[in-house]
């Protein structure tokens, strides 16, 4: 069946649908991205830690009539990225776009935080980031075409209370996607590099990170927050400009968030 709506990347006089992989699909947000991706004609390539949470996301992907890999795949964990990337070549030989969503916080003190929180922090949302557009690269090289969207943060523009590392893994983020872009220039390639920053989003995030469900009903439920929703349609926004835009960083809060 062919694209709902052709996607920009689509190569010309093909029946290939362009390739995407989205990291952290098991949940939340890039849950919500894989949804909308295969809504508008991707097939997918997602990988999480939670093996029952991706199967049922890759079951309910291919109801939409595309191809779906799925993979449990820990991103602290260097090799088992290497083969997450490996079969995505494998299977298809093309990567149009890839989504580096899956991240973390740990509400984590500098003054007295764990060294483990810290670590885990900066392993999936920096290093883990980084391994994966390095590969994703190396995919698009052949046709000098594609997308890389970071799920960054607003916590990569300002310094929240009490953020610990959260805050600084996600300035990097901010910095890694100027210093991509800036290589991608020097480089003269045509793939290109968004970010997208929310404010609060209605995920598993806040009770993860203040590992308190009454807490994360509490941010929830302060006024009305950001859906997963709202941000797949803000990466479909940077995805559907044509091939001479290049978004670069969108912010999206809330209405009736304050900092
Ligand atoms: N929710 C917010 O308010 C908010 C605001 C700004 C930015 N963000 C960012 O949005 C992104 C998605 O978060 P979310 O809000 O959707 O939270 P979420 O529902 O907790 O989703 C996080 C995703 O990351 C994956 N993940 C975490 N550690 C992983 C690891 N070691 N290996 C593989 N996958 C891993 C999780 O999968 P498994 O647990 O199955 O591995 C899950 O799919 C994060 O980068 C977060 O920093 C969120």
């Amino acid at each position: 069946m062919p694209p709902i709506n052709t996607p920009p990347n689509t190569p010309p006089n093909t029946l290939q649908r362009p390739v995407a992989i989205v990291t952290g699909a098991s949940s939340g947000i890039g849950l919500a991205i894989a949804r909308r991706l295969a809504a508008d004609g991707y097939d997918l390539a997602i990988c999480a830690r939670r093996e029952d949470k991706l199967a049922k996301a890759a079951d309910m992907l291919r109801r939409q009539d595309i191809n779906v890999l799925s993979q449990t795949v820990d991103l602290r964990n260097e090799a088992q990225i290497l083969d997450f990337f490996a079969a995505v070549n494998a299977k298809w030989g093309q990567l149009d776009v890839l989504i580096n969503n899956a991240g973390l916080g740990h509400k984590e003190s500098l003054m007295a935080g764990k060294t483990a929180a810290w670590r885990e922090m900066l392993e999936v949302n920096v290093l883990a980031l980084c391994i994966c557009t390095r590969e994703a690269i190396s995919l698009m090289q052949p046709a000098n075409s594609g997308h890389i969207l970071h799920v960054s943060s607003m916590s990569g523009h300002r310094v929240p209370a009490i953020t610990g590392v959260y805050s600084a893994s996600k300035f990097a983020v901010r910095s890694l996607t100027e210093t991509l872009r800036r290589e991608l220039r020097a480089a003269n390639s045509n793939i290109r590099i968004s970010s997208v920053s929310p404010g609060i989003v209605e995920t598993e995030f806040a009770e993860k990170y203040h590992q308190s469900a009454e807490q994360a009903e509490k941010t929830y439920g302060q006024f009305p927050v950001l859906q997963a929703v709202d941000i797949a349609n803000a990466i479909a926004y940077a995805l559907s400009q044509p091939e001479h835009v290049e978004v670069n960083d969108i912010l999206i809060r809330p209405t009736q968030q304050t900092s």
